[in-house]
């Protein structure tokens, strides 16, 4: 990424990994660092993009130059994502969205009773990713995805891809560390047209410009707003 191929592109990039409250004090997370969100915000602004960033509890220091909107819930990242794609050329989803909430929310500190835990309930979140991808905001725009998966990584892929509706799937191998909360990271890149590019591990700023070079392939020779 050494040129400005995406000199008036809008993008948004989510990042890092939702929480969903059980009540005031604690909440039900994951581990994500947010460092692939935060290198694709970082390589699209070298590239020349105006970079929306939505940030899901990342404990790394802004981007220069992007536009970083910190929001906590899957919920909140909904409102925020979809609200920033109005205006944008493309999306990449690179959070870990909860795939469920608690369906209630203490309004106090859950006490221990003595009676044993209460069991929690949970409510399925809304699934962004297939929501930006049905609506499309704007004519052309393109969506991109992360899936993280432990086996059959091609096929799951594949079949998410599908689901998902949307234009890329960056398909991560996870497990044995792999990943999470490392600088490197390692990946196959499924395309809607049926393509599959292999990502050699390395930095994730690489497969954060690997990424975008897709994307700016796939965003035609319109100029940006
Ligand atoms: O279904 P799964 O969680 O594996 O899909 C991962 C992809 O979908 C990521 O790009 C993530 O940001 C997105 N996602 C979403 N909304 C959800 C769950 C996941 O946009 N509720």
């Amino acid at each position: 990424g050494l040129h400005a191929d995406l000199a008036g592109r809008r993008v948004v990039v989510s990042a890092g990994g939702t929480r969903e409250a059980l009540d005031p004090v604690r909440f039900l997370g994951n581990r994500s660092s947010g460092l692939q969100g935060y290198a694709l915000a970082a390589t699209a602004v070298a590239r020349g993009a105006r970079v929306t960033l939505v940030s899901a509890n990342v404990a790394l220091p802004a981007p220069a130059g992007a536009d970083v909107r910190p929001v906590t819930s899957a919920l909140e990242l909904r409102e925020a994502v979809l609200g920033a794609a109005a205006e944008a050329d493309a999306v990449v989803m690179a959070a870990a969205v909860a795939d469920f909430r608690p369906d209630t929310v203490a309004a106090g500190k859950i006490k221990k009773t003595g009676a044993g835990p209460a069991p929690i309930t949970l409510v399925e979140n809304p699934d962004i990713l297939a929501e930006i991808s049905g609506k499309r905001a704007r004519p052309g725009q393109i969506v991109a995805g992360f899936a993280a998966e432990t086996d059959n990584v091609l096929e799951n892929g594949r079949d998410k891809l599908r689901r998902k509706g949307c234009d890329l799937l960056v398909v991560n191998q996870v497990g044995d560390g792999r990943a999470f909360g490392t600088a490197d990271n390692q990946a196959v890149v499924l395309g809607a047209d049926g393509s599959a590019t292999e990502i050699p591990y390395g930095p994730k700023e690489g497969l954060a410009d690997r990424v975008w070079d897709l994307v700016a392939e796939r965003l035609g020779a319109g100029a940006g707003a």
